[in-house]
């Protein structure tokens, strides 16, 4: 057996967009066939919410769409930094975050690779970001979905060609 691609998701609460974008990605991979070729996380840079489930927004957005959000909320760790193969952060700050607990990890070259996730939007026009909507009304979980639904392809394209899958 090949070892499992591993890729985590990562929000600052992980109750809206990483569980969200874990569960649109697996989804796709699922259609595609290569499910069983990874392993899927998501993680917060924040304990906000630890322990609980998804935000129920989130989990009605993508029900009406065709996709389960489960899981539980968690923080990001140096276990993750040193498993994770990528680690794909929704926002410049969860980004900034990411890149400075992977550097008091100190994992060096063999460190997981970081993206934001809409790198792989082909529709982001230099917008890179997909926003917090926790405190926006029900149209920005739709769009959140949008965006996660076309930077999910996008990655599963990006990952088919580095690995040749
Ligand atoms: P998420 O959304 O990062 O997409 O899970 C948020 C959830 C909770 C909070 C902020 C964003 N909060 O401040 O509690």
């Amino acid at each position: 057996m090949t070892e499992p691609i591993s890729v985590l998701f990562v929000c600052l609460g992980n109750i809206c967009r990483s569980p969200l974008a874990a569960a649109v990605f697996r989804q796709v991979a699922t259609e595609e066939g290569v499910e069983s070729r990874f392993r899927i996380d998501s993680a917060g840079t924040s304990g906000y919410h630890n322990g609980e489930p998804p935000d129920s927004r989130t989990t009605a957005t993508a029900a009406r769409r065709g996709v389960e959000v489960t899981g539980t909320s968690r923080q990001i760790t140096g276990t993750d930094v040193e498993e994770f193969d990528y680690l794909v952060a929704m926002d410049a700050d969860n980004l900034r975050a990411v890149e400075r607990l992977v550097e008091r990890v100190g994992v060096g070259d063999d460190g997981p690779a970081v993206h934001l996730f809409r790198e792989f939007d082909p529709e982001a026009a230099g917008d890179l970001e997909v926003p917090d909507p926790y405190y926006g009304g029900p149209r920005g979980f739709d769009d959140v979905h949008d965006l996660v639904e076309r930077s999910a392809h996008g990655l599963l394209e990006h990952l088919r060609e580095r690995h040749d899958l």
